[in-house]
């Protein structure tokens, strides 16, 4: 691994295809239909790519707008009028109709891939590979959306009839869908939410989380192109003062934030009528890793090293804590030393880099408050250099051992610092579980199936992901992704997140002549788009 200081480049040296190009002023937003011009302040965008050792300084790559609460209730206003009640074009046309508006803006994607990649690396210092594979990965997960919305149309394209009633039961928008991601997927974690919001019909105001924003910059045109006017809006700035208002107005009906609990709660609260709102949250997470004494030790610490240190840490899914039988805790701590140290560390555009500079204000001081809090709690970093740092680059820090009392026991570190505990029994692992406030995943590392199966048991009431043999994650992005506790709220996958965005509603007759005739005129002369059994192939 290289020293941190020996980084970070100098101008000359950065290849010019992967450079940050002339500096970005982001001045547009969409609003109403158009790409309107914002002449006020902008928002610093300061990159984590450092200038070279000893400045070690962020240099700024652009601005984008901070916009007021007047602009962000215009962007409201814009996405309220294309509902109109549930009378807006987007509401009631077809689902054919709206498959084809997002086919359309797939179709426009890759168009802005390298741009959008290249603003990805600078803005929040992702690795080259990993940008491509966010921006790749979220272009299928738009395709597998326009997928998933085809099945459940086709389930839903007839009638139900029970004791005497005909219906037709379909799933319809519930109105204003306020979308908000988080920067270590700006891209594919906005668009989960986003892109099944606005399939199932509902109108969306989005906003970039605070890094990451530029990114977004190259799809503005798409948006607008592809859907009609208001039903996508965007919204730059401070949060206080451009979400404030939003929630409340009272008048946004479903909030899609992926970040911490403590915001979360803080929007909700803001909602005059918070029955009203639907949240769709992504929390923080603590997932751990048990290492049973009959692990395949290689590929326990090949998966415990990617799965704490991939994109740095910065992954909700990250593991972040690990618990290791006392019986082979000293080897697999040598060999995991040993896998971090092989990380190599780097810029973003680099072959094969791991570890990258971090893009949040001071989140190396962060790392480092934690590792001498555990410290002073009598653990040390067990592999050499770890913690060191310079300017927003780190070594990762291997911490051992790590227990109660200190703050990386507990505490979401989302960062490059893997913390290391002990254990004996197997219920140590699994009290921690129970009494921690998180509960999105766990990974479980051993080979015997009676062992495994004691453990999958209860571990399944505690979380909602148990991996055998392999690191906590997100996909395959057909499978529910979801957590318990402080980590979620609702559930994630290409087809769940057209269920979480849309309500069943239903036409119901009495089984009469007459309303038997009056449904067969709809179907037939196909003058309802809601009571059809035409079926999308
Ligand atoms: O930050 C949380 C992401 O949803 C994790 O996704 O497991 O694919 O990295 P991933």
């Amino acid at each position: 691994m290289r020293e941190p200081a020996e980084v970070f480049p100098a101008d000359g040296s950065i290849p010019p295809e992967h450079g940050p190009g002339p500096v970005m002023e982001q001045r547009g937003y969409l609003c109403s239909g158009e790409i309107r011009q914002w002449d006020g302040p902008l928002q610093d965008v300061l990159s984590p790519i450092c200038t070279p050792a000893p400045g070690c300084e962020r240099r700024r790559i652009g601005g984008y707008p901070l916009l007021t609460g007047k602009e962000a209730l215009e962007a409201l206003d814009a996405a309220c009028a294309s509902q109109d009640g549930g009378r807006g074009e987007w509401p009631t046309m077809s689902v054919e109709g709206r498959i084809a508006r997002l086919a359309e803006f797939a179709s426009r994607m890759p168009a802005a891939r390298e741009e959008v990649v290249r603003r990805m690396m600078w803005e929040i210092g992702k690795s080259l590979a990993d940008s491509q594979k966010e921006f790749d990965r979220t272009v299928d997960y738009v395709r597998g959306t326009i997928e998933a919305m085809k099945d459940l149309d086709r389930a839903s394209s007839r009638f139900a009839i029970e004791e005497g009633v005909i219906g037709q039961i379909r799933r319809a928008p519930l109105g204003v869908a306020l979308c908000m991601g988080p920067f270590n997927y700006p891209l594919n974690e906005t668009f989960t939410t986003l892109i099944p919001a606005l399939l199932m019909g509902n109108s969306v105001i989005f906003k970039p989380p605070k890094l990451g924003v530029l990114l977004h910059e190259p799809l503005l045109e798409a948006f607008r192109g592809c859907f009609p006017k208001g039903v996508v809006n965007t919204v730059y700035g401070d949060g206080r003062t451009v979400v404030g208002p939003l929630m409340e107005s009272g008048r946004v009906d479903v909030l899609a934030f992926i970040g911490t609990s403590r915001v979360a709660d803080t929007l909700r609260r803001q909602h005059p009528r918070p029955h009203r709102l639907r949240c769709v949250l992504g929390l923080e997470a603590k997932n751990a890793a048990i290492v049973l004494p009959d692990a395949d030790l290689d590929l326990a610490v090949r998966e415990c090293a990617l799965g704490s240190l991939s994109f740095n840490g910065q992954r909700c899914t990250a593991l972040k804590m690990l618990f290791v039988h006392r019986s082979i805790a000293g080897e697999f701590l040598e060999r995991l030393s040993a896998a971090v140290g092989s990380l190599r560390t780097g810029m973003p555009w680099e072959a094969g880099v791991a570890i990258t500079p971090l893009p949040e204000d001071g989140k190396v001081d962060a790392m480092r408050g934690l590792i001498a809090d555990a410290e002073r709690g009598g653990a040390r970093v067990v592999n050499p250099g770890g913690g060191e740092a310079a300017g927003t680059l780190m070594k990762p820090a291997v911490v051992f051992p790590v227990g109660p009392g200190m703050r990386l026991y507990t505490e979401e570190q989302f960062g490059p610092v893997v913390p290391v505990a002990s254990f004996d029994s197997t219920e140590e692992p699994l009290e921690w579980i129970a009494g921690s406030d998180y509960g999105q995943q766990v990974s479980l590392f051993g080979r015997d199936p009676a062992k495994l199966a004691s453990l999958i048991d209860p571990l399944v009431n505690q979380v909602c992901r148990v991996n055998l043999n392999s690191q906590c994650q997100r996909g395959p992005d057909t499978f529910p992704f979801t957590g318990r506790k402080d980590s979620a709220e609702g559930t994630l996958s290409v087809s769940d997140a057209l269920r979480v965005f849309s309500i069943r509603t239903l036409v119901a007759a009495k089984e009469t002549e007459e309303n038997r005739g009056i449904l067969s005129s709809m179907v037939r002369g196909r003058s309802s788009r809601f009571v059809s059994t035409d079926f999308i192939f």
